[in-house]
């Protein structure tokens, strides 16, 4: 089964090469003008213009040298199949004030899009990371995403790195059929803000083999977020693999249908984390599946928390309405670096439904080295368990 499925993902990931690399036609940027060291922006979007009219496919390829490079948009539809190669390494402006747009390297509206190549866009965030006053001021400006992706279809992504972005690293918007591949996503543990891949609003979703150490969440998923299938990607430092925060805002799209597994987690302040704020209007988040992670020194392994409310000021409101149903938690193990490695804190007006545990092995290993059992929360849900459970699982309302 599982043989069949990589069979399927990996003749669609060639079937997509395909599309967009055989005989397709070269758009290099230094036709256009670029010059090693300087800046290209007039240069890529005359050659993505131009690959975007061709009528077979095209890609445009930007050689293994340094730029810099101004914010782009790079929009379809195109006429054709399209591919943008990145061999060298890319650099934006380091300071924030000279973007007026949320992402850096914007692509939008494009059927059949490879990104890829072994270079690396390098967003330069230090200063944007000690400018950012977000947590305390709420008319502060968002620097922008790294790289952003708004309302593509039938996506690779392969190779590429994204390096100190100013804030999110990818953002996948309104998306079907994006497949990340080897991607690698690499900022300080400390940057403010910095998500790996966030993914909102998007379906057929499938990330593997990316290495991801950043210092906010190596991914998170929100809302209207199906189908999303996550394999072998190794996170940490970070804030772990996260659904939510979900319930901050009206209408919000359903959850559906996440699978994470063999994946490491590693130095983070959470491992697998879904979370929903209190308070929140009602949605719903179904169908979410961890499976065959190791843990070493994470903050909270197996984290629900239907309580979420960074402001602090939150004990007289109503409970989340995020419903949560059909979670499955299997074969997670390693050190927890706090002692509550399991903690299902579920909503008091929709508790969690059909929620099962099971080959749980996570230890207690304090800042010292000194090793204990772990120990576990649950509130408003009735897990139905298997196999190994290490810590057991503690409800404390039944
Ligand atoms: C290109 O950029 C990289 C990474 O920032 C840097 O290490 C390298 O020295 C640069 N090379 C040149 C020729 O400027
Ligand atoms: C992507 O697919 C959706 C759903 O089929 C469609 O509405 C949209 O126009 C497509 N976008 C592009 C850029 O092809
Ligand atoms: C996504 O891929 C599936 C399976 O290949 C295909 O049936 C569907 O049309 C694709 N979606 C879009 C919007 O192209
Ligand atoms: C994602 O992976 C799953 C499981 O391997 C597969 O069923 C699905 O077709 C893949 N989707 C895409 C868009 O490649
Ligand atoms: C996932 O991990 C399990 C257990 O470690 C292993 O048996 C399985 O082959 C792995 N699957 C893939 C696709 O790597
Ligand atoms: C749980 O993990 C500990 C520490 O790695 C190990 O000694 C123990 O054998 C494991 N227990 C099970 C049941 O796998």
């Amino acid at each position: 089964m599982e043989l069949k499925l990589s069979i399927m993902a990996t003749s669609l990931l060639l079937m997509l090469a395909h599309v967009a690399n055989a005989d397709a036609a070269i758009f290099d940027v230094t036709k256009y003008g670029a010059k090693a060291g300087g800046e290209i922006s007039k240069a890529l979007t005359s050659a993505w213009k131009d690959a975007c009219a061709s009528t077979s496919s095209s890609t445009v390829s930007i050689p293994a040298v340094n730029y810099t490079l101004s914010p782009v948009v790079l929009q379809g539809p195109c006429k054709a199949a399209i591919g943008v190669h990145v061999q060298g390494t890319l650099k934006a402006p380091a300071d924030p004030s000279q973007f007026k747009t949320d992402g850096w390297v914007v692509f939008q509206y494009i059927d059949q899009f490879t990104l890829s190549g072994t270079g690396t866009f390098d967003g330069q965030g230090a200063m944007a990371w000690k400018q950012n006053d977000c947590a305390k001021n709420k008319n502060c400006r968002t620097p922008p995403t790294n790289i952003r992706f708004d309302f593509l279809n039938n996506t690779l992504i392969r190779d590429i790195t994204s390096k100190d972005s100013k804030q999110f690293h990818i953002n996948v918007l309104g998306c079907n059929n994006v497949t990340f591949v080897h991607v690698t996503i690499t900022a300080p543990g400390d940057s403010i803000n910095t998500d790996g891949i966030h993914i909102g609003r998007a379906s057929g979703i499938n990330i593997t083999d990316a290495l991801i150490q950043t210092g906010d969440d190596c991914l998170s998923i929100g809302d209207g977020g199906r189908q999303i299938h996550v394999e072998r990607v190794t996170c940490g430092p970070g804030h772990g693999i996260s659904v939510g925060s979900l319930g901050k805002y009206k209408n919000e799209e359903p959850v559906v249908g996440i699978t994470v597994t063999n994946c490491t987690i590693s130095n983070t302040m959470n491992g697998v984390r879904v979370k929903t704020w209190r308070a929140s209007p009602v949605g719903t988040a179904s169908d979410m599946h961890f499976e065959n992670i190791v843990m070493e020194n994470v903050g909270n392994p197996i984290i629900i928390d239907q309580e979420y409310c960074p402001s602090g000021n939150c004990n007289n409101q109503p409970p989340s309405q995020v419903k949560i149903s059909r979670v499955s938690l299997k074969n997670i193990r390693g050190t927890s670096s706090t002692r509550i490695a399991v903690k299902l804190d579920c909503s008091k007006s929709v508790p969690c439904e059909n929620v099962e545990v099971g080959d749980i092995n996570l230890t207690y290993k304090g800042p010292g080295g000194e090793v204990a059992a772990a120990t576990s929360e649950c509130e408003n849900v009735k897990p139905k368990t298997f196999g190994t459970l290490n810590p057991k699982l503690f409800s404390s309302s039944g």
